[in-house]
């Protein structure tokens, strides 16, 4: 198989990479839990994070992941550098580029930020996050947080929930599992599903509007965070209103009387589109999703920073 040095997002990643990836993750995953959690794979190599937009869980995943495998790594935020200043995406990359670097991971506010990327530069371009468009890490670590409960990603009924149009997270999701043979469906209020959201996602998927026929068809409920900050108004009247159509909380899982499990890529508006006593639950793989996080940026830098494919075929 021929792996791109490219991670730009799972709507033109291939099953098997896919699968490679999350089975390369499973034995990244056995190696996080090691006393001593390293290993020297990516020795002598150099990945810059480029982050033009706030981040948690993503960034420190990349950057622990990169200092499990042994690579050098450099931070880079917009907030202090000479963006600041006026300077455009393209210089910024390409000054940092003639310092010698093998991969650029890069979150930033405009779709399609990523690809620019790839074109400008000779170094591997991962997107992690760009504006609306993919998220690809969050989807496989989410693929492999799922495979990890059900053992296998074939059928299984997955509804994402919420803010389908301002979520990256949403998209990835989709096209990865359906990529893995998933039924996948969507949740939301009209206002915030995309206009073309069936052309763009296929006649397969799934629409809900009403979130209680959402959980009995469901066997996962993804929850997603509605993203005020990329909103106009008059979306939907108030976020009380909101929470008590389309929010998520343990009452409203339990009157389905059937096993469901939550997840959330984070950060949780909780009591809006999830309530803390349901984020917090035995439902929930919240934290799960997070720590496979490490594991599958491993796996995604172990594969395009140029690894062999020994670990992936059964090696060690
Ligand atoms: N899930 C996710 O992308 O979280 P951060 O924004 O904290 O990275």
């Amino acid at each position: 198989m021929v792996i791109s040095k490219h991670l730009l997002g799972l709507a033109n990643t291939p099953r098997e990479e896919i699968t490679l990836i999350l089975k390369t993750a499973q034995y990244f995953k056995e190696v996080l839990s090691r006393p001593i959690p390293k290993v020297p794979t990516l020795r002598g190599k150099t990945i810059v994070n480029l982050f033009f937009e706030n981040s948690t869980r993503t960034r420190i995943s990349f950057e622990l992941a990169e200092k499990r495998l042994s690579a050098d790594t450099v931070n880079f935020s917009a907030m202090g550098s000479s963006v600041a200043k006026g300077e455009s995406l393209r210089d910024t990359v390409r000054n940092i580029e003639a310092m010698k670097i093998d991969t650029v991971v890069i979150r930033h506010h405009a779709a399609g930020a990523p690809h620019l990327l790839a074109n400008w530069v000779e170094a591997g371009v991962i997107n992690a996050g760009d504006g609306q468009h993919e998220h690809p890490t969050q989807a496989l670590l989410d693929l492999m947080t799922l495979r990890d409960k059900f053992g296998a990603l074939e059928n299984l009924k997955v509804v994402l929930v919420g803010d389908i149009q301002h979520s990256r997270v949403a998209r990835s999701n989709i096209h990865g599992l359906k990529k893995m043979g998933a039924k996948v469906g969507v949740c939301a209020p009209a206002t915030l599903l995309p206009r073309d959201f069936k052309e763009a996602f296929g006649e397969d998927v799934h629409v809900f509007s009403n979130i209680d026929d959402a959980l009995r068809w469901a066997q996962v409920l993804n929850v997603l965070r509605l993203q005020l900050e990329r909103m106009r108004s008059g979306l939907f009247p108030s976020l009380r209103e909101y929470a008590a159509c389309f929010g998520l909380d343990r009452a409203r899982v339990e009157a389905a009387k059937k096993e469901v499990v939550i997840m959330h890529p984070g950060p949780i508006n909780r009591g809006v589109e999830l309530s803390s006593d349901l984020a917090d639950s035995e439902y929930s793989l919240i934290i799960d999703q997070v720590t496979n996080g490490v594991a599958v940026r491993m796996a995604v830098l172990y594969l395009k920073c140029g690894g062999d494919l020994e670990i992936a075929n059964g090696g060690s």
